[in-house]
């Protein structure tokens, strides 16, 4: 008795010092019920594994207990009954992220958006030869840009969405926005305070443009969202806001950031407007969002009733919400004190609906110039430590955190951003991202709460996300670890019946130390890029490596033929092709330069034929299809004349982007895709040659104005304006017999091509205009 009254004590007094220690913040965690956690575990499980009966022989224990100071923890080892698994987990994410874990590293399988390789047999389930512990390193997995939204998840529909939620858990991430279907809520509360539906009409993008609205920078672009636009997102957010909190991962929801309808300033004359930036030259009719001052009362009832109408329809307080004022838009007032007023007022709404509000903030805003010290610590200054978490956003590359103090006190998540539009060209640096987190942690100690990815698009460079996520259990590896991962990666990629040739393998370590070593940015293909003379495109690695790593998994085709690796086959192929571009571009900016007709001429000719077989290999492979993007649009096209209206959404933005092919976002979400590559990139190359060779016989200089006209009439109007062709969502050829001919057409001509590393880009360039 007296014994156990001690124990009882001691263990008191072991709680009592941990909760000190951990710093005395309480973040809200998700709520959940262990049995509809586990449920929602295994029915992930089913779904990956294509419904085997070996999915049934995963043993699911979700115990909160298990995790360690407020960190996920997951075990795996042999279940109860023979050939059973067991996983006992801390939360679902961190059952799933088990799986996954069992997956890669007990079952040398993998899953990935591009598809999967599943090497688990129907019946039996490979046991655990010695009992594995893993303890994450920091508190969150975050994932998404608002960006992501808009150039991946735009059109998709709920199958899809569960796929990419299992994706999620699956890595461990624990935290995501939530914000499909906001235009839903905000159409009805704008309604509400007067504005009629004209007025809204004139104020909702396109939904392909939705994440540019969402942060005040752009309204009206390709708009108006239709009534059965809004039905179907609200429906869908349900869908996933339920899927997410099934399995223990953490909805982060939009609150209000001021931005109103153009009509707002005159319908409320007495609240306090500001306008945002003409953003990147679109114009005031695009853009140039009036926006309610966060100080005024006025935000404060507008802000509460939209969140509450939120929290109500949605029926979930995650206690997460969303954020960002001031994105790539200056602020109207330097004062510090106003400064510090802004975000005490936008907390406000948020604590006024929900007590333990936690403000999930981008921290993109900071690389404007305007941002000083001081003014980012006052800026920070008025919102409760432990209420606030900023999202590093570019941590691999131009990391905050330590340009203002790891936030003054606040909390953050190292995030790899990596790719902006979704661009799909070959590129990355898995050194800075094994060790960017840990240098954090470093720099910040328990300020650092987690690690994240920040990607504006999906569906590229699969390795690096992969590889990012992993950060978040492991430590920093070395050149050594690194070959051994890439191996690894290999192995759970490919591997299945015949083995792995040693070439892939090698191939794969080349392109780790080439392509994905310090390749940060990459650079935009010229392939891609508005014709025009004397292009530049910088190169930060040795070409050589990536012709080598081509020659290598061009003769590993001879013996493996999976799935993964065809994508791969056909994703580096088109790499190689476009290096190839490039070198004969330049060929034909030469001989244009010594007047040299014939030169231009047959340098053209070159070109055509590398156009055609890009698109030729492109088109072979499904992940790389024009039609797909077009098909999940027209999903939501409801009418005839809709299905012109999705059209031209999803084409614009992966073209011209904007309201004129003078703006700079054009081209910015280009994609390597079967169907750009013949409709759209080719047709302007096409253009182009007829100018220079007509400059070139009349003896007069290229008028750059008038080449830019005919670019946008004869090419650019015509794929995203008026072409509604159908373009194919099935494959045509076999990708290993076309790569197989195009590696013998070009590789010999790769002997005589000299490639220097050059890199241009001194300092990261923004993309968009601050004022
Ligand atoms: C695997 O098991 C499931 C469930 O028992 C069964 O429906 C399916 O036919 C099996 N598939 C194969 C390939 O044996
Ligand atoms: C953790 O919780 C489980 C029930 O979920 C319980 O059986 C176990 O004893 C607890 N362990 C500790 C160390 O408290
Ligand atoms: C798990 O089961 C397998 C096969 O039954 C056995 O060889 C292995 O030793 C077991 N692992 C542990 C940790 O007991
Ligand atoms: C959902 O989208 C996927 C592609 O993302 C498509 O294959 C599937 O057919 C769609 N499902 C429905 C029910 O439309
Ligand atoms: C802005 O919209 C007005 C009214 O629709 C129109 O007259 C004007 O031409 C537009 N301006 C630009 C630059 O497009
Ligand atoms: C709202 O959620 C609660 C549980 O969180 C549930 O019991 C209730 O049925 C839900 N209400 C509606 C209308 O879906
Ligand atoms: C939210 O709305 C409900 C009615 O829909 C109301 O009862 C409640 O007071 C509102 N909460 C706040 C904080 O305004
Ligand atoms: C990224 O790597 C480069 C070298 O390639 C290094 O100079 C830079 O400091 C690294 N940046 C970060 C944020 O780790
Ligand atoms: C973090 O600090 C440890 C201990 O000082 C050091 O050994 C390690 O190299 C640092 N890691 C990084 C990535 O900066
Ligand atoms: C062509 O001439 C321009 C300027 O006259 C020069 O910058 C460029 O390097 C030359 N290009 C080639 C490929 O010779
Ligand atoms: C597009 O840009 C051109 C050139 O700057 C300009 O002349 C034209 O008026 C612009 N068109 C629109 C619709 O803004």
């Amino acid at each position: 008795m007296i014994r156990s009254l001690l124990l009882c004590f001691v263990g008191l007094l072991a709680l009592h010092q941990s909760n000190a220690i951990a710093n005395d913040i309480i973040w809200p965690k998700p709520i959940v019920s262990p049995a509809s956690t586990s449920k929602a575990v295994s029915d992930l499980i089913s779904r990956v594994l294509d419904d085997a009966l070996s999915a049934s022989f995963f043993q699911i224990s979700i115990k909160a207990n298990l995790s360690v100071n407020g960190k996920d923890v997951f075990e795996l080892s042999n279940g109860s009954t023979p050939g059973s698994i067991l996983i006992s987990a801390s939360t679902g994410v961190a059952a799933a992220w088990a799986f996954n874990y069992y997956l890669k590293y007990i079952a040398d399988s993998s899953f990935y958006w591009s598809g999967k390789n599943i090497r688990i047999s129907n019946r039996t389930l490979f046991p655990i030869s010695k009992p594995i512990r893993i303890v994450a390193n920091d508190l969150y997995r975050w994932y998404g840009n608002p960006c992501t939204f808009s150039y991946s998840a735009v059109f998709w529909n709920f199958s899809r969405w569960e796929k990419e939620i299992d994706w999620m858990a699956m890595n461990g991430i624990n935290l995501v926005y939530a914000t499909t279907g906001m235009e839903y809520i905000y159409n009805k509360v704008f309604l509400r305070m007067g504005f009629p539906q004209s007025e809204l009409d004139d104020y909702f993008t396109g939904p392909a443009f939705l994440a540019w609205f969402r942060m005040g920078n752009l309204q009206k672009h390709a708009g108006p969202l239709s009534n059965s636009w809004h039905q179907s997102q609200f429906q869908l957010a349900k869908q996933i806001i339920q899927r997410m909190t099934d399995i223990g991962m953490i909805p982060v929801l939009p609150t209000f950031t001021g931005f109103m309808p153009r009509t707002a300033p005159s319908r409320f004359p007495s609240a306090k407007f500001y306008y945002s930036s003409d953003w990147v030259g679109f114009g005031c009719n695009e853009s140039c969002l009036p926006y309610l001052d966060p100080t005024d009362p006025f935000f404060q009832k507008v802000g509460v009733e939209l969140l509450n109408e939120t929290i109500t329809l949605l029926n979930l307080t995650s206690h997460y919400y969303a954020c960002d004022l001031f994105n790539e838009m200056t602020p109207p007032i330097s004062d510090l004190e106003y400064l510090a007023d802004v975000n005490a007022g936008i907390i406000q709404v948020m604590q006024t609906v929900d007590p333990n509000a936690i403000w999930v903030m981008q921290a993109w805003l900071f690389l404007s110039n305007f941002w000083t010290a001081d003014r980012v610590k006052s800026y920070l200054s008025k919102v409760p430590i432990g209420h606030l978490i900023l999202l590093d956003l570019f941590s691999e590359a131009i990391p905050q955190y330590s340009r203002f103090e790891s936030f003054y006190g606040h909390y953050y998540i190292w995030n790899m951003l990596h790719d902006f539009g979704g661009n799909n060209f070959l590129f990355g640096s898995l050194v800075n991202v094994t060790n960017g987190p840990q240098a954090a942690r470093n720099f910040s100690g328990d300020h650092m709460i987690g690690v994240g990815i920040t990607m504006e698009g999906i569906n590229q460079n699969e390795i690096m996300y992969e590889f990012a996520l992993e950060q978040s259990w492991r430590s920093p590896l070395n050149e050594i670890e690194l070959n051994d991962w890439l191996v690894g990666f290999v192995m759970r990629r490919y591997i299945g019946d015949p083995q792995v040739p040693s070439s892939a393998l090698y191939a794969w370590q080349l392109l780790g130390n080439s392509v994905y070593q310090k390749n940060l940015y990459g650079d935009r293909s010229i392939m891609l890029s508005r014709p025009g003379l004397y292009r530049e495109q910088d190169i930060n690695f040795d070409i050589k490596s990536l012709l080598l790593a081509w020659e290598l998994l061009v003769d590993a085709s001879n013996e493996i033929d999976s799935d993964l690796f065809r994508y791969d086959l056909v994703d580096i192929t088109k790499e190689v092709l476009q290096y190839k571009f490039l070198s004969v571009y330049t060929q034909f900016m030469s001989a244009y330069n010594q007047s040299d007709l014939y030169g231009v001429s047959t340098q053209a000719a070159i070109l055509v034929d590398i156009l055609s077989d890009t698109e030729l290999v492109l088109a072979s492979d499904r992940r790389f299809l024009l039609g797909n993007w077009i098909r999940d649009a027209l999903q939501f096209a409801k009418t005839e004349e809709s299905i012109h209206f999705y059209n031209f959404n999803a084409k614009l933005q992966v073209s011209i982007w904007g309201n004129n092919y003078t703006l700079d976002l054009y081209d910015y979400a280009n994609k390597f895709w079967s169907g750009m590559i013949q409709n759209y990139y080719a047709q302007r190359w096409y253009v182009f040659f007829d100018v220079v060779i007509q400059s070139l016989i009349q003896g007069h200089p290229i008028d750059s104005n008038l080449l830019g006209e005919r670019l946008f009439l004869e090419a650019e109007l015509p794929f995203f304006m008026l072409d509604i062709k159908n373009y194919p969502t099935n494959t045509q050829g076999d990708s290993i017999m076309i790569v197989h001919q195009l590696f013998n057409k070009y590789h010999l001509s790769f002997n005589d091509i000299y490639f220097k590393e050059k890199s241009t880009r001194k300092t990261f360039s923004f993309k968009y205009h601050f004022d």
